[in-house]
């Protein structure tokens, strides 16, 4: 496979700037072939305004990614992954190809409902000889009771699952027993519409409901609020939660990154205050269903 980096060895000319910000915009040893396959770079190689905005998004999740999958081996554990709403498999394919295809006791595995997007990364893998990648045509919640997948997975990622994708991935990281959940949530319906359902008892009630009367805030205030209840759930199950930004991700509002760690230690503080919070804004419902303790 041609690799950017061994061309700017043997002296490729530094006039030639697109083939500079091709090897600027690359990870050492990464695959050419693939970011052309993935249309990420164009046939003859080039990358253009929009490609270059999309392989810095991967590149930058990449990072972060690379960091904890460094530290598996350490917890005597492999590199299992589960890439969940995976769409067209960019994360996944990159994953491999960085690191995963080093490691011999790597395998990564791409959910998703779009059977033909799962048809196209199987054809894709195999071309390229990915040989431990594996797609299945199921939705997040059916993977956790599929015999495709190992009883165990290290790391879960889920960038932009839609909806509730997000909190079956989470149920999966736990049923899986994952080391590392990788999260980067996208819209969600399920708690504003819970709000907007009590919202005439919750204004009745307090003036905090103020901060969701408003339909746009209602759907702002049920993101952010289903975000903070994931992290709650997340630490009351033993988990070490980060939040940040996932920066280089200019073209989207969903940019929020939840990096969750096993420790073991369950937070009865978490498992509380997330109790408290389904209370205080009128969710119970959603106890059972997302949140079981
Ligand atoms: C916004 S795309 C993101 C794709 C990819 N992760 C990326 O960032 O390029 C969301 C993908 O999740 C898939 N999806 C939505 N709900 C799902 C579910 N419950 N289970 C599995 N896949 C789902 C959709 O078909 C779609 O391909």
């Amino acid at each position: 496979m041609s690799r950017p980096h061994d061309k700017k060895k043997k002296g490729a000319s530094p006039a030639d700037a697109a083939t500079e910000a091709l090897a600027d915009a690359l990870q050492p040893g990464q695959s050419v072939e693939l970011l052309k396959e993935l249309h990420i770079l164009t046939r003859e190689g080039r990358l253009n305004q929009d490609s270059r905005r999309k392989l810095k998004q991967v590149q930058h999740l990449y990072q972060f990614i690379e960091k904890l999958l460094a530290e598996l081996p350490e917890q005597g554990a492999h590199a299992t992954v589960a890439d969940h709403g995976a769409g067209k498999s960019y994360l996944g394919f990159i994953l491999y190809d960085l690191f995963l295809r080093h490691r011999s006791d790597a395998w990564a595995y791409g959910i998703e409902t779009r059977e033909e997007l799962v048809q196209r990364s199987q054809e894709l893998a195999q071309r390229l000889g990915f040989e431990r990648m594996r797609f299945l045509p199921l939705s997040v919640a059916e993977s956790t009771q599929s015999e495709a997948l190992p009883a165990r997975i290290d790391m879960v990622t889920a960038l932009h699952a839609c909806d509730t994708a997000t909190d079956d991935a989470i149920a999966f990281g736990l049923a899986k027993k994952a080391r590392f959940m990788v999260l980067v949530p996208c819209c969600q319906a399920e708690v504003a519409a819970s709000l907007r359902q009590h919202k005439a008892l919750a204004l009745a009630r307090t003036p905090l409901a103020e901060l969701w009367r408003h339909p746009l805030h209602t759907r702002e205030v049920g993101s952010q609020l289903t975000n903070v209840l994931r992290c709650l759930y997340l630490e009351a199950q033993g988990y070490q939660v980060t939040v940040t930004e996932l920066v280089g991700w200019e073209h989207s509002m969903k940019n929020e990154l939840i990096i969750a760690r096993h420790t073991g230690q369950r937070k009865a503080s978490a498992a509380q205050r997330l109790q408290a919070l389904l209370g205080e804004f009128g969710l119970e419902s959603l106890a059972q269903s997302r949140f079981p303790l």
